[in-house]
């Protein structure tokens, strides 16, 4: 039996990086598939190969930072498969990089719009669904910096610190509605992302932020997969509240 058969799970950004290894690996552990996507951040190829890889996989047009699209988007979820089982919160952006002295508040809010406030506006719906339900599993997506600070980063910072305060609260407020919250928190993943912030793909910017995981690499996508899985099912079946590090020990440290 696989872990997410006939599982209903829906993902946010889940057509690049992280979101899309965690697309695939629940696909292939017999779960349907929702993909909620930004129109503007998604290449004709990128669609191609993810229906491709998935090819019965719903893909929905929502920008997660505005409340009305994010709640649409669990109504089509819903109305298409009948249920919602698992949900990840995962859509984020890294933001210009500046001290707050620098730092524009269009350019603070745009990274809370999207970080924190799509956050919450994806689990107040798919809240109301999974209480219907009595059960759900939402895990939302996090990162190291959730738990500590980074120079040049504090709009992501303070979003990603408040994903996990808004995970917790939930993980109280719902827990005896039979449904379980979880917050992962990776490390630096090699992804789209981290190639658009020069990182990854400067190798004296790659060199100095490997150096600062013990385990001297980048995570991969898939190994955020397997901990969302992990927490997607009923493995995870006594866990809620929790803000799981996937780091290669950068925390540790
Ligand atoms: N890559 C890392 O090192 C790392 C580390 C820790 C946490 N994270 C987090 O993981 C998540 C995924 O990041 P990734 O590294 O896969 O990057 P990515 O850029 O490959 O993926 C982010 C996805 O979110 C989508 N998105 C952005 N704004 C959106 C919006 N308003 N509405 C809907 N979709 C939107 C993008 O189109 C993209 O598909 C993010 O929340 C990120 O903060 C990434």
């Amino acid at each position: 039996m696989r872990k997410l058969q006939n599982k209903t799970v829906f993902i946010t950004g889940g057509l690049s990086g992280i979101g899309r290894a965690c697309a695939i690996a629940a696909a292939t552990e017999g779960a349907n598939i929702a993909i909620a996507y930004r129109k503007s951040g998604v290449s004709d190829k990128a669609m191609k190969e993810i229906k491709k890889k998935i090819p019965k996989a719903v893909f929905i047009e929502c920008d997660v930072s505005v409340f009305a699209k994010a709640q649409k988007a669990i109504e089509t979820v819903v109305a298409k498969f009948g249920t919602l089982d698992v949900a990840l919160n995962n859509a984020g952006i890294l933001g210009e990089s500046n001290k707050i002295g620098d730092m524009t508040e269009e350019e603070w809010h745009k990274v809370i719009d999207i970080n924190l406030n799509g956050v919450f506006n994806c689990m107040k719906p798919e809240l109301a669904q999974m209480e219907k339900q009595k059960k759900g599993v939402i895990v939302n997506m996090s990162s190291i910096f959730g738990k500590v600070g980074f120079i040049g980063s504090s709009h992501y910072v303070a979003a990603k610190h408040g994903v996990i305060g808004l995970t917790k609260s939930a993980a109280l407020e719902y827990a005896v509605e039979g449904i379980r919250i979880n917050a992962i928190c990776p490390g630096f993943i090699e992804t789209p992302m981290l190639a658009k912030a020069g990182i990854s793909n400067h190798e004296d910017a790659k060199k100095h932020i490997i150096g600062l995981h013990p385990m001297k690499r980048f995570g991969r996508p898939e190994e955020v997969a397997s901990a969302f899985i992990f927490l997607a099912c009923n493995d995870s079946s006594f866990i809620s509240g929790t803000a799981l590090e996937i780091d290669g020990g950068f925390l540790a440290e």
